[in-house]
């Protein structure tokens, strides 16, 4: 078969959400803030900067109304905001936002736990976001989870990930970015389900959001890349993890994949330098290891 790989790839940066989610002590807004320039500064194009879910389930993000009214729009960065409902969505609208991600999962299991109903009230949910978000502008990202195994259900078939990607694709989505939630594919498994969603729904409408909970993350997206998926998340540092998938840890560090991209001669424009930097700040700042085996090279060189 022939490879097909993009000649560049765009990062949708979330360390400032899924990076931080999980992180249990106080993160001051202005670090938060701050982490967000940096990331611009680097060249990221877009940037996923809060979550608008309850506080009650994720305090981390309850400031997330005071991130949008304090960032200052940035003339070559897409700011977006995770949002699990028509309430979320309406926080998010009275802040401004141009662009939202919505979220349901492969699994039953993960969808209660992780928003409290099953897949199908899911994309309910989902649909009545969308026309609000149609009247006022809005576009849609959609991510589906525990695409490569869930941490309640286990195996997760391929043919559920690619129903569940096509459903919001259909409801309004503009992309779907596909979760491996608790970083548990490996890259025969990862291609083989990337495949299996593509026969319903094309590359450029696919992104890539790969944990790297085992180490496999690089590799599984290098084996998604050659199908020629042009989309790719990741988190400065390595930050990240959802609270409500037992064992999910970071997710793959930018940096390495940004050293990865660069390599094999892929444009990001992104400034891997100052990336490294962004990814230094916020592990100081949050006194944790980087994660990043390229970021921890160009910050002690
Ligand atoms: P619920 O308790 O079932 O909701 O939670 P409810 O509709 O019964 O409402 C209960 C209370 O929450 C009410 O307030 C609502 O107003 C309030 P009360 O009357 O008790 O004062 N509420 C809200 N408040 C603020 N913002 C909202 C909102 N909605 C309701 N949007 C809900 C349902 C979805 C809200 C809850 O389950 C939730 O917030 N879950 C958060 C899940 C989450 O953030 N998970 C992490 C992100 S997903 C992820 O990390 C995966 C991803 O990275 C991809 C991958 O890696 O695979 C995207
Ligand atoms: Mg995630």
């Amino acid at each position: 078969m022939t490879k097909n790989y993009p000649q560049s790839v765009r990062i949708v940066e979330v360390s400032p959400r899924d990076g931080l989610q999980n992180i249990k002590t106080e993160i001051p807004t202005e670090t938060k803030l701050e982490l967000i320039n940096k990331l611009c500064d680097a060249g990221i194009s877009d940037l996923e900067v809060a979550s608008f879910v309850s506080p009650k389930w994720v305090p981390q993000m309850a400031d997330a109304a005071d991130i949008l009214r304090q960032l200052k729009p940035h003339p070559t960065t897409n700011y977006t905001v995770l949002t699990p409902n028509l309430k979320g969505f309406e926080r998010a609208l009275e802040c401004g936002v141009k662009e939202v991600a919505v979220f349901t999962a492969a699994s039953e299991a993960f969808t209660q736990k992780n928003i409290n109903c099953t897949i199908d009230e899911s994309l309910q949910r989902i649909e009545a976001i969308m026309q609000p978000a149609l009247d006022n502008n809005i576009r849609v990202r959609g991510y589906v989870s525990c695409v490569l195994g869930c941490p309640y259900d286990g195996h997760i078939d391929a043919s559920e990930v690619a129903r569940v990607t096509k459903a919001l694709i259909e409801l309004g989505c503009y992309e779907v970015s596909l979760g491996d939630t608790i970083g548990i594919g490996t890259p025969l498994k990862a291609q083989a389900m990337a495949k299996t969603v593509l026969e319903t729904v094309p590359a450029d409408k696919l992104a890539l959001h790969f944990h790297d909970t085992r180490g496999q993350a690089l590799a599984n997206l290098f084996a998604c890349l050659e199908l020629g998926i042009a989309t790719i998340d990741a988190s400065v540092a390595g930050l990240g993890g959802c609270p409500y998938a037992k064992g999910a840890s970071g997710n793959v560090s930018t940096e390495d994949v940004v050293y990865m991209l660069h390599g094999m001669g892929i444009k990001t424009g992104i400034d891997l330098d100052k990336l490294a930097l962004a990814g230094h700040y916020i592990t100081q700042q949050l006194g944790c290891q980087n994660n990043s085996r390229i970021g921890a090279v160009l910050c002690t060189e």
